[in-house]
């Protein structure tokens, strides 16, 4: 990518009549989960690290949210607190305008490794949490069935974990978390671990999948493509202290496609994005040095 064709992004704050109106709706929705002044300090052996200062945000119905930002700024410190895994040093998060403490069948989790149960067959995965709520063994498999067949998987409905490849597991673990009905779905780089191509089929899935749920969806990731293609806002946040940085709506339309990733709002979006994240990266005296080296045949040596 050229600096012209840079120069002839839209802004990425300028919104298509389609894509305001979608935001629009979502603003008009009841407000799911409400941050607020989140702060984590965590006392070590060097003194008090602030994980995460003064967050404030709201997420509504059904909408879909990344949170983006340089490594250790406080991501997996947030979706824990949101998770009731770990307790804030003030501040609060209220989830349907109760305060999280601790965790509940109201959160559904979906993390980087595969957390299925290697001893249960994919239907049995599923009907865990179901079970869990104490739902009768005959509803609890009717159910589960239905989640695999939503996830593409009816006919690994009796094999074990270990038969299948990544990418599939991390479809059983999102069928799982899904199947108890939670009012938000927390995903901590959930396709992290898996190869560029089965990492762009998972993102496509899951939005089908979330089509047909009316859940919330919190998405963490480092990867922002990613972001782009998934979320309706971007909560970026920045490294030491985390704090919130910018919060983007996205203005790619839905449904999302991945031939969106060259379309101008998605590379305008892109660009705001590394500007945010790696600020540097752009500029002309970071790059110098390389081209220095690679004109000068002596100095490759
Ligand atoms: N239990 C802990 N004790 C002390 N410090 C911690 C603890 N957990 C996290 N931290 C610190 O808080 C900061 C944020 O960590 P966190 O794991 O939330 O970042 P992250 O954004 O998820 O990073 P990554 O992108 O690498 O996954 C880091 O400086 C980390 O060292
Ligand atoms: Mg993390």
């Amino acid at each position: 990518m050229t600096d012209d064709t840079f120069a002839l992004l839209p802004d990425y704050r300028k919104q298509s009549p389609e894509v305001a109106a979608r935001f629009q709706k979502i603003k008009e929705r009841e407000v799911i989960l409400r941050i607020e002044n989140l702060t984590r300090e965590f006392s070590t052996e060097q003194g008090t690290v602030t994980a995460l200062r003064d967050i404030d945000f709201q997420a509504h119905r059904r909408e879909f949210v990344c949170v983006i930002g340089p490594s250790g700024c406080g991501k997996s410190t947030f979706i824990r607190l949101l998770a009731g895994l770990d307790y804030p040093t003030a501040g609060r998060v209220l989830l349907d305008g109760i305060e999280v403490d601790g965790p509940g069948p109201d959160r559904g989790m979906v993390f980087q490794g595969y957390t299925l149960f290697p001893w249960l067959t994919v239907k049995r995965n599923v009907m865990f949490g179901l079970r869990m709520q104490g739902m009768g063994a005959t509803q609890a498999e009717r159910e589960a069935l239905q989640w695999v067949e939503l996830i593409g998987l009816d006919k690994y409905a009796e094999s074990y974990p270990a038969q299948l490849s990544g990418g599939m597991k991390q479809r059983v673990a999102i069928a799982r978390a899904l199947a108890a009905n939670p009012r938000i779905l927390l995903m901590d780089e959930p396709f992290g671990a898996l190869d560029a191509q089965t990492r762009g089929q998972m993102q496509s899935h899951l939005l089908q999948i979330w089509k047909h749920v009316d859940v919330t969806i919190l998405f963490i990731t480092h990867d922002l493509d990613e972001a782009i293609y998934l979320a309706d806002r971007i909560l970026v946040l920045k490294a030491n202290p985390g704090e919130v940085n910018e919060i983007i709506e996205v203005p790619v339309p839905r449904p999302r496609s991945p031939e969106q990733f060259v379309s101008p709002e998605f590379l305008a979006t892109r660009r705001r994005l590394e500007e945010l994240i790696h600020p540097t990266a752009g500029r002309r005296e970071e790059r110098l040095p390389i081209f220095k080296l690679t004109q000068a045949g002596d100095e490759v040596e």
